[in-house]
């Protein structure tokens, strides 16, 4: 296991990319997370405290990976979202982005549903793996082809309380 994300770097990034969230919306709006389990909940849980009054929170969980680092390729939604979208600023916040295909099948469903605005919010992203163009607007680290675990990324559901992100060696 080698470290590739400090636990500090992590943080940092997450202030400032909250800081650039708040800036972006209208002071009085309240912004709507959606977070993408079960990756997503460390990631969400930093972030959420660093936007503070400002959101209200909703979960959704998906699937695409079977066990393994290899994508299946095919997405379905385990738990829908609480509560509707409907002139929401809503942001999706998802652990990563890889081949986008999870990505552009949430983005579809949720866009169906009237939010006022969608945008997404990836910690780490994989530009070198994407099979479909995805519009990410908030990117936390831009990593090359590694497969990767902590922080709410898991191999076979393991790692995830790793407060740092390492990449795996077999
Ligand atoms: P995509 O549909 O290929 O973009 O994959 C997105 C999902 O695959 C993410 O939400 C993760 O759950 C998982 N994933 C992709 N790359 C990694 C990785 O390096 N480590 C752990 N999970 C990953
Ligand atoms: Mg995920």
């Amino acid at each position: 296991m080698q470290v590739l994300l400090s636990q500090e770097q992590i943080q940092a990034r997450i202030r400032a990319m909250a800081a650039e969230i708040g800036a972006d919306y209208p002071p009085d709006e309240e912004i709507h997370l959606i977070c993408v389990l079960k990756g997503g909940f460390v990631f969400l849980s930093d972030l959420v405290r660093a936007l503070k009054a400002r959101v209200t929170l909703d979960f959704i969980a998906l699937s695409s990976y079977g066990k393994g680092t290899k994508s299946s390729g095919e997405v379905r939604l385990l738990k829908d979202v609480d509560h509707a979208l409907e002139d929401r600023h809503v942001i999706i916040v998802e652990d990563i982005v890889d081949t986008g295909l999870t990505l552009h099948y949430l983005q579809e469903i949720l866009r169906a549903r009237s939010p006022k605005t969608l945008r997404t919010a990836c910690l780490l992203s994989k530009p070198s793996r994407r099979q479909l163009e995805v519009a990410v607007e908030y990117i936390g680290f831009t990593i090359e082809d590694r497969f990767v675990v902590g922080y709410g990324l898991d191999y076979d559901e393991r790692y995830r309380g790793l407060p740092y992100i390492a990449v795996l060696t077999e």
